[in-house]
């Protein structure tokens, strides 16, 4: 939903606003929430190289969700509806509507109907 999959998404500054990379289009803060999957000493930019690589990305979705799995929308359950939340507005903006009317949240749902 972020980036359509593209695995060409590079790191950018989005303005006002993080440095996001890769196709899941996550920041360095939520790689670190994430556990730093990939993490390399020697290397300054080890978040870039993870998030650019789908696999080690995805393990930094599934680190964040693991931190930050939550019922954003109070339906009782934690189902990818809540984690598409967290993905794109954190863990402590996810109950917000705004989410809904991204286009994130569109493309989300028609890969995840109700
Ligand atoms: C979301 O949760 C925060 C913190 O609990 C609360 O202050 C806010 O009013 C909630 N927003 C919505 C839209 O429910």
């Amino acid at each position: 939903a972020s980036t359509g999959c593209n695995l060409e998404t590079g790191c950018y500054h989005l303005v006002g606003s993080n440095y996001f990379c890769g196709p899941y289009v996550i920041s360095h803060t939520y790689w670190v929430d994430a556990g730093q999957p990939g993490e390399d000493p020697d290397n300054p930019v080890d978040f870039e190289v993870c998030l650019k690589n789908p696999q080690c990305a995805e393990a930094a979705v599934e680190g964040y969700m693991k931190k930050w799995a939550q019922d954003c929308d109070h339906d009782g359950q934690i189902s990818c509806n809540d984690f598409a939340r967290i993905h794109k507005a954190g863990p402590f903006g996810c109950n917000g509507t705004w989410v809904l009317t991204t286009d994130f949240w569109s493309t989300f749902k028609q890969c995840y109907p109700d």
